[in-house]
């Protein structure tokens, strides 16, 4: 694999590759598509609207960086790449409902993972209640910060919100 993570991974027919403009509307679709799912467990008020406009989408993308995986020119899914001193944040974790549960999410996860460079520990934030998301990480071998509270002021701008109601993920990088 390239280590810049620009160049394409062929993956059982996937391919995995780093997003750019020309991807962002598609990529916004997937978002917030999969995203749905947060009604399963937020009240209605904290989820007000699109979990992402084409506005966030570009904030986002000077920040981090955006990887799609695609089955041939269809993008199933996305995560974004953020350094952030001395960790590795992988963000927004996405796969189109109706490619959900079929290994997707868990191949893009372990590309972008395998790029993570120069730091320690990679964490991963999610929703408390979003037991899709922390049973993947657990399965692929994160465990549950001691003080998610401590590591997400650290890290990451969220709201305070979103904060309470968010739990952290953490590994070191190679295990
Ligand atoms: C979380 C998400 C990205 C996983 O992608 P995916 O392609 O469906 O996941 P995979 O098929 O690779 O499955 C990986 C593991 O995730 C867990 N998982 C996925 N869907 C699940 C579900 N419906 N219920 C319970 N666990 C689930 C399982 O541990 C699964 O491994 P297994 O099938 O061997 O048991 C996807 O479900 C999604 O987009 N969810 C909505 C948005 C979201 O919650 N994003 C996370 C933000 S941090």
């Amino acid at each position: 694999m390239d280590p810049s993570g620009i160049a394409e991974q062929d993956d059982g027919g996937y391919t995995v590759r780093p997003l750019g403009v020309d991807d962002r509307e598609t990529a916004v679709t997937v978002i917030n598509s999969a995203a749905e799912w947060y009604r399963d467990f937020l009240p209605p008020e904290e989820v007000p609207g699109p979990e992402m406009t084409p506005a966030e989408w570009d904030a986002e993308a000077s920040r981090m960086t955006w990887y799609g995986i695609f089955a041939g020119t269809q993008l199933l899914g996305v995560m974004g790449l953020e350094y952030v001193r001395e960790v590795a944040l992988l963000r927004h974790a996405y796969v189109a409902p109706d490619h959900q549960r079929r290994g997707v999410g868990r191949l893009l996860h372990s590309h972008v993972e395998g790029l993570v460079a120069g730091v320690e520990r990679i964490v991963v934030g999610t929703y408390a209640a979003n037991h899709k998301a922390r049973r993947a990480l657990e399965t692929s071998g994160y465990r549950l910060s001691a003080d998610s509270e401590t590591v997400l002021r650290a890290y990451y701008d969220i709201d305070e919100d979103r904060l309470v109601s968010s739990v952290t993920y953490e590994k070191r990088v190679g295990d």
